[in-house]
């Protein structure tokens, strides 16, 4: 797989803004019953009695460097409810202190009384975590952007000990594809600091637009911020038509009218970055910035000659043209742009990126072949990592230390640089970096890739998801300091879908990094998270409401179909049509189960209370007689899987690819030894073992097929990241051919699961012959 081609446009989606209507209209149980903290404290016991928020009341602080936090929780509070408070050095009704004594950084302590609020912090971040349980104590009513009429503003009485299992609790963002602006960005910090996220990595660059002002260099910005309409820009103005949604509109706030011509774009000032860095500081995030290189780096390569290899560069033949590290010139470039960017961040950490490089012009290239010859490189992997450790000599030497991209690894990596690993198809990469006694962050992209789709699945996969692995040693575990949600913004146009497609998985994330996995549990987070929706609504933050449930992509029946659809959410309406449209504001409302005597194709929509629209999702419902089963005559155990040579995007055009090799499997799954480019075509029969109506669960990473009996049953094709398509089909009991198609380059995933009508899994009885 390669990241920068996915795409899976969400079509599956699902609605509802739970419980909405029954948790506002239940009367107040016990307050007990009302928290639903995320991330769920280490410890917390609450007690009788509560403390009332009152008009004059003061914040006090007992350290001068709290003063921004006790400004902070200030404006929070006084927003909704309208009350004047003050903040005071030394006590007050709620003081915010600095813990001393043991601790871990981050963590903090939260006691209320019904007469005082202590907030106790390991740190200015472990008081601003308080801060966030804090908020989360106090009904959702105040996030409210204005005053609240409200007779109490009330926090329970608890006693709360708690801190982080990792210390890196991340979120990047890429505002090159699409650019957001600083009050975006601003909103986006905010939400992080509530759920307690603490590292912001912000990918600044990329071929498709530079968005921070380097003073040296003007025209990284003059020209390098704008551009005209790219095929992500149109994909999205399509996508905005065809799925009836604006959230892919491009906002003409990013559009310019430059002489004659509307590009888009924008960027940041120096003076925009100081204003954001201030204001992460103060809700306890760190900003880590990313200037993607050597890779990724056109929109400087083509306003600055002489930093490539040669004077025409664009896209190679999988990425971009990267900078020659043959050439001083191009090296001082780079280091002039760093230099003004760690005077920018006061940070310790600073990404290089160093991910996806095209190295097929360094090959060509006399200044790169030399440094390859003086430096005794015996490869372009070994130049690439040259490149990432005479930057880092650069990095330390500036009191900055190193994070790359995964790809560092490769060709050598130095003693110090922190690796974030992304390839969930280098799955050695945490064992290697750790192994190797170096700091590593995980965010593998089947997991913690934001902008890949949404399903019914992607929430709990990254809530079980295992950060660190049974084998691990003390200090390997150690070194994985933690974990990262991240937003490409190839099809994210918007601030509306950024937030669709962050929330709610950010909370997923947020927990996962912070609460200890004793106290996670599935069922319990869901609970709590949907309670989360409430307050994110009155944020009023275009989150993706849990998915619709009853159905798969396809369904069988053989005399009537019953179609039985549930939204978790009581308060959103269900809308649907049969005829492949979309569903609009008057199509018919779905209020209870239908009966369909014929095939029928239906496309839902959830409309939320307040009218606004979520993703559609489509949905087959096939009638079917049970397929007859036929003889096989000559039988042997196991499937043939026959590797093809295949480079594209299509299961159709597998077989015409060479064959590289033939390999018996008694499964379906990849076969050791296939790599690279892999187009698979998997033959023989299975047997089931009564008539019944079988559901196959066909998941990949990139495109599948699933065919029975000479009729597709699954299409998962074409260039996407792991997705999960679930069929169903009626099978008599005996054997029936099957052909699963698969392709991928670079390596990924296939997993095939069948599940009779009763929900048992058939793998016991299930024989493949060839
Ligand atoms: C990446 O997704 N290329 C880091
Ligand atoms: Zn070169």
């Amino acid at each position: 797989m390669k990241r920068r081609e996915k795409f899976s446009v969400s079509i599956l989606l699902a609605i509802c803004t739970l419980l909405l209507g029954c948790l506002v209209s239940c009367q107040r149980t016990s307050i007990a019953s009302e928290i639903a903290l995320l991330p769920v404290p280490a410890e917390m016991e609450v007690h009788k009695g509560n403390f009332t928020l009152k008009d004059g009341m003061t914040i006090g602080y007992d350290m001068p460097e709290l003063k921004p936090a006790a400004d902070h929780l200030l404006s929070l509070l006084s927003v909704p409810t309208g009350y004047k408070f003050r903040t005071v050095e030394g006590k007050g009704d709620i003081r915010l202190a600095l813990n001393q004594g043991e601790g871990v950084s981050g963590g903090y302590v939260l006691n209320i009384t019904s007469e005082e609020v202590i907030v106790g912090g390991y740190g200015y971040g472990g008081v601003i975590a308080g801060i966030s349980t804090l908020r989360q104590l106090l009904p959702p009513d105040m996030e409210a952007k204005t005053r609240v009429e409200r007779e109490t503003w009330e926090l329970p009485c608890v006693s709360i000990m708690d801190k982080p299992r990792f210390e890196w609790r991340g979120l990047m963002l890429d505002v090159s594809r699409h650019f957001f602006s600083k009050e975006e960005v601003k909103e986006l910090l905010d939400l992080m600091s509530l759920y307690k996220l603490n590292k912001f990595h912000w990918h600044l660059t990329d071929d498709q637009g530079w968005r921070i002002e380097i003073k040296k260099y003007p025209l990284l910005t003059q020209k390098g911020a704008w551009r005209r309409w790219n095929k992500h820009d149109r994909q999205c103005m399509k996508l905005a038509v065809s799925e009836d949604n604006q959230d892919f509109d491009i906002p003409v706030d990013k559009l310019y009218v430059m002489a004659t011509d509307t590009v888009y774009g924008g960027f940041y000032t120096q003076d925009d970055i100081r204003e954001i860095v201030s204001y992460a500081a103060v809700r306890g995030i760190d900003v880590i910035p990313e200037i993607d290189m050597p890779g990724h780096f056109l929109a400087a390569i083509g306003n600055y000659p002489g930093i490539s290899c040669f004077e025409q560069a664009d896209w190679g033949e999988q990425f971009s043209s990267p900078v020659c590290p043959g050439k001083e010139h191009a090296l001082e470039f780079c280091k002039d742009v760093y230099k003004e960017v760690f005077e920018l961040f006061p940070y310790e950490y600073v990404h290089i990126g160093g991910d996806e490089v095209e190295k097929n012009n360094w090959k060509k290239c006399p200044d790169c072949q030399r440094r390859m010859r003086e430096n005794r490189l015996k490869d372009e992997k070994e130049l690439h990592s040259w490149f990432i450790r005479h930057m880092e000599k650069f990095f330390n030497e500036n009191g900055k230390q190193m994070i790359g991209w995964d790809e560092i690894l490769e060709g050598g990596l130095s003693e110090t640089a922190t690796v974030m690993w992304w390839r969930t198809w280098q799955p050695n990469v945490v064992e290697e970096t750790t192994l190797q006694g170096n700091n590593v962050i995980c965010c593998p992209n089947a997991w913690f890739y934001l902008d890949y789709q949404q399903d019914e699945k992607s929430l709990k996969n990254i809530y079980e998801y295992a950060v660190l692995s049974e084998g691990m040693d003390v200090l390997q575990s150690t070194l994985v300091r933690g974990i990262q949600g991240n937003l490409w913004t190839e099809r994210v146009p918007s601030y509306e879908r950024l937030q669709y497609l962050v929330f709610p998985r950010l909370l997923a994330i947020a927990e996962l990094a912070w609460s200890k996995p004793q106290r996670m549990n599935w069922d319990d987070f869901n609970s709590r998270m949907l309670s989360q929706l409430r307050r994110l609504n009155v944020l009023d933050v275009n989150y993706r409401i849990p998915d619709l449930e009853g159905f798969y992509h396809s369904n069988v029946f053989i005399d009537t179909g019953r179609v039985s659809v549930v939204c978790p959410d009581p308060s959103a309406m269900v809308r649907y049509t049969t005829d492949g449209t979309v569903p609009v504001s008057d199509s018919p409302e779905y209020v209870g189960m239908l009966s369909v005597a014929r095939t029928t194709d239906f496309t839902f929509r959830t409309f939320r209370a307040g009218g606004e629209k979520e993703d559609i999702v489509r949905t087959r419902f096939i009638k079917q007689e049970y397929a007859r089963a036929t003889c096989p005559d000559t039988l042997a155990p196991g499937l043939k899987a026959v590797w093809h040579e295949y480079r594209g995007s299509s299961c159709r055009e597998i077989p015409d690819a060479p064959v590289n090799g033939t390999y018996i499997i008694d499964d379906v799954f990849i076969p050791d030894g296939v790599r690279g480019n892999i187009g698979l075509v998997i033959t023989g029969f299975m047997s089931v073992p009564k008539d019944d109506i079988y559901t196959f669960f066909l998941m990949s990473d990139d495109g599948s097929t699933l065919v029975m009996d000479d009729e597709t049953v699954i299409d998962n094709d074409g260039a996407h990241s792991p997705r999960e398509v679930v069929g169903q089909r009626a099978l008599k009991a005996g054997y029936h051919p099957v052909e699963i198609r698969y392709f991928d380059y670079n390596g990924g995933l296939l997993e095939l699961r069948v599940l009779d009508s009763a929900g048992n899994e058939v793998r016991g009885s299930r024989v493949y012959m060839h």
